[in-house]
């Protein structure tokens, strides 16, 4: 099969397309013969070595693929072939708790990810593709759906009324913005750039503030709330918003801690999360069971992902550029085969 590998080191240019056996299904697996990935932040920083220095290579980048049942091994009961696919990000993580095991089974880095030809993977590890969604549209959800509900909904409590900040139009920030519109929230998101601020008001956006322009964005966002204070913030900036992501929630509200766009480190103002009584939750994507409430909401209301672009399998270092350029609103896909 065709696999795109980081090989040799990393970085872009150590993106490499190649060859690899055609794999065969043990007991309990199944091969997909993927159709459509999408790419994550998380993608890029593994390829450039962000996000495991240590990570063994070579390994088939991104978490997230969409495909089709092709094979299937002794004793699969759950999945047939010609069935449509989706790969879950952690291949070992039912329901519950993040476990160990739970965080080291997850596709695109440590284990071989989607941006190839074919997949194995146990039979637990994919999950039904809703039928109203094309394969280019499902392969946005295993990582970047599934981290805003679940910190929204499986550890977000998030209500009719609430008030929810989303930081950027990224693809976890666009799923967060539907979700929270789904859940009946008023939304307030900010961007760099007043082109996406007018497209995520088409996407239902009540608010929204030029992080750019208004460095201030968390004051704005208060002043919004009467000064209140907002009940929920999508944290995927990092170092470099955290600190504002505190002052703009209200006493008792919640920060999900899910990006580091701007770094992961930096002094954290332990007063004022006491002070004001805040919930600071780290999210580590989520497990099969909230995947599946979020597949079963998604098909009632018909949420359709926001893919921005789909690139072809030979364009696929052009589509890592993409996204690193920060020009993408919404998630960037990639076609296989
Ligand atoms: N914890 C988890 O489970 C989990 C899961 C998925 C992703 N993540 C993390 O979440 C972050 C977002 O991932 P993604 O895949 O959605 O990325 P993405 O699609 O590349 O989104 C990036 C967007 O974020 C916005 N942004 C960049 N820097 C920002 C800043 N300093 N403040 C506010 N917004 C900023 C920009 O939006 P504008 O262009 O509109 O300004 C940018 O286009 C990454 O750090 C990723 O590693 C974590």
């Amino acid at each position: 099969m065709k696999a795109y590998e980081i090989r040799d080191g990393f970085g872009l240019d150590k993106l490499v397309l190649g060859e690899r056996p055609d794999p065969t299904p043990g007991p309990f697996q199944v091969r997909v013969r993927v159709t459509a990935t999408s790419l994550n932040y998380r993608d890029l920083m593994m390829v450039e070595g962000r996000y495991n220095p240590r990570q063994k290579l070579p390994l088939i980048p991104n978490s997230d693929g969409a495909g089709v049942v092709d094979a299937v091994g002794p004793g699969v009961t759950k999945v047939k072939p010609g069935d449509r696919v989706v790969a879950l990000f952690s291949q070992a993580w039912p329901a519950g708790e993040p476990t160990r095991a739970a965080q080291m089974n997850t596709l695109g880095g440590p284990l071989d990810g989607a941006l190839a030809e074919f997949m194995l993977l146990h039979e637990d590890g994919v999950f039904p593709t809703p039928a109203y969604l094309s394969d280019e549209e499902a392969a946005t959800l295993p990582c970047a759906a599934l981290t805003a509900w679940s910190a929204l909904v499986t550890q977000g409590g998030v209500k009719a009324g609430d008030v929810v900040l989303v930081q950027g139009t990224g693809g976890v920030s666009l799923f967060a913005l539907q979700i929270a519109r789904l859940l009946g929230a008023r939304v307030i998101l900010t961007s760099s750039r007043d082109d996406k601020l007018e497209r995520a008001k088409a996407l239902g956006a009540h608010e929204r503030i030029n992080y750019a322009t208004t460095p201030d964005w968390d004051k704005a966002a208060r002043a919004l709330t009467g000064n209140a204070g907002v009940d929920h913030v999508v944290e995927v900036g990092g170092a470099g918003t955290f600190e504002k992501s505190l002052r703009a929630v209200r006493p008792g509200g919640t920060v999900s801690v899910i990006g580091v766009l701007s770094g992961g480190a930096g002094a954290v103002p332990l007063t004022s999360i006491l002070m004001q009584n805040l919930r600071v939750q780290g999210i580590f994507v989520g497990h099969r069971q909230g995947f599946e409430a979020m597949a079963r909401a998604f098909t009632l209301h018909a949420v359709r992902p926001v893919v921005d672009h789909v690139f072809a399998f030979s364009e696929a270092v052009r589509a890592f550029e993409h996204l690193k350029s920060g020009a993408h609103f919404g998630k960037v896909v990639i076609r296989v085969g």
